[in-house]
């Protein structure tokens, strides 16, 4: 039984073989079979943010391992009435066996991880979406066979998803570099908590402006909205800071020919993507909306039974 808050809570060691068993849960849960992994198991999703992916595969690997979900919106419980985070986890972790939570601070999640007897899965924060990366590292070892050494470029916000994605990809063995203009750099503490893992397997990892240089060569290019749920205030200010960190056919014509292009979705067409390159034979952006789905199953089995697989 653990909570997963961070990327980092996922060890170097542990990573293959959770992907690999995402991998195995993607050809069991197709092929029909009857899984009781979570059998008589209850799994609490509570969001503060809506969610159309992350609720749903969560909900769906949920009962497709045999258990049980009990979705529930911030918006209709006492915490919006001021009930403390603190009490409204000790009393929800009575009634289930896990809990996904979508929130806006980090500190919430971490605050019903300290205060619950159940592991809590962070379903994204302002700070990391560690699950979307599990399922997108599922999806680029699935397109190209390997992780370790490959270049992922991000290109755009220094946001949550760039934040998770150096942690995942550190702990891989693969190489990124985030290209994203000044004062939109991702967090330095993961930065720093990034550099210390790839030391260890060999990654590099580049924080940079240059769009171009960024792109040149790149195996995978990644990108994500530029204005994140709960900052739609500065969305002005955004819209010209990001100008130039788009994802297009041009910036593709300097990536590696086989490049796969990836967007955690939602998608906003013509502004950090193109809807040419987002529908165009590059892009992975569907088949790692429907990953998510198998990095949701294989996250309950390791929060919840405490084990990858068997
Ligand atoms: N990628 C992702 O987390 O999508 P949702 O916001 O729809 O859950
Ligand atoms: N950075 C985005 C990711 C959405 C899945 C947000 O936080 O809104």
């Amino acid at each position: 039984m653990r909570s997963i808050i961070s990327f980092a809570d996922i060890s170097v060691g542990e990573f293959y073989p959770l992907i690999n068993r995402a991998k195995e849960l993607k050809s069991k849960i197709r092929s029909g079979q009857n899984l009781k992994i979570l059998n008589n198991k209850i799994v609490g999703m509570l969001f503060e943010k809506p969610s159309t992916r992350t609720r749903a595969s969560f909900e769906a690997a949920t009962l497709r391992l045999g258990g049980s979900p009990i979705y529930m919106a911030s918006s209709e419980l006492q915490m919006k009435r001021g009930e403390p985070v603190k009490d409204t986890a000790r009393v929800l972790c009575g009634y289930m066996n896990a809990m996904v939570a979508r929130v806006f601070e980090n500190e919430t999640v971490a605050e019903l991880s300290k205060y619950s007897s159940i592991p809590i899965i962070n379903g994204l924060s302002d700070l990391e979406h560690p699950t979307q990366l599990v399922s997108d590292m599922l999806t680029i070892y699935e397109l190209k066979g390997r992780l370790k050494g490959l270049n992922i470029t991000y290109i755009g916000d220094g946001d949550n998803i760039a934040n998770s994605l150096l942690l995942a990809a550190s702990t891989a063995g693969a190489n990124a570099t985030i290209a994203c203009p000044d004062g939109y750099q991702p967090d330095k503490e993961i930065l720093k908590k990034s550099n210390a893992i790839a030391r260890k397997t060999g990654s590099r990892l580049l924080v940079t402006d240059n769009v171009k240089e960024a792109a040149s060569g790149a195996d995978v290019l990644y990108t994500d909205v530029w204005v994140s749920m709960g900052e739609e205030r500065e969305a002005k200010k955004r819209m010209k800071a990001f100008r130039g960190y788009q994802i297009n056919s041009k910036i593709l014509q300097l990536a590696d020919k086989d490049a796969i292009v990836m967007h955690c979705l939602p998608a906003h067409r013509g502004l950090e993507i193109t809807d040419e390159v987002l529908e165009g034979r590059h892009s992975a952006a569907w088949l790692q909306a429907e990953n998510k789905l198998y990095g949701a199953a294989a996250v309950l089995e390791l929060a919840i039974c405490g084990k990858i697989g068997r």
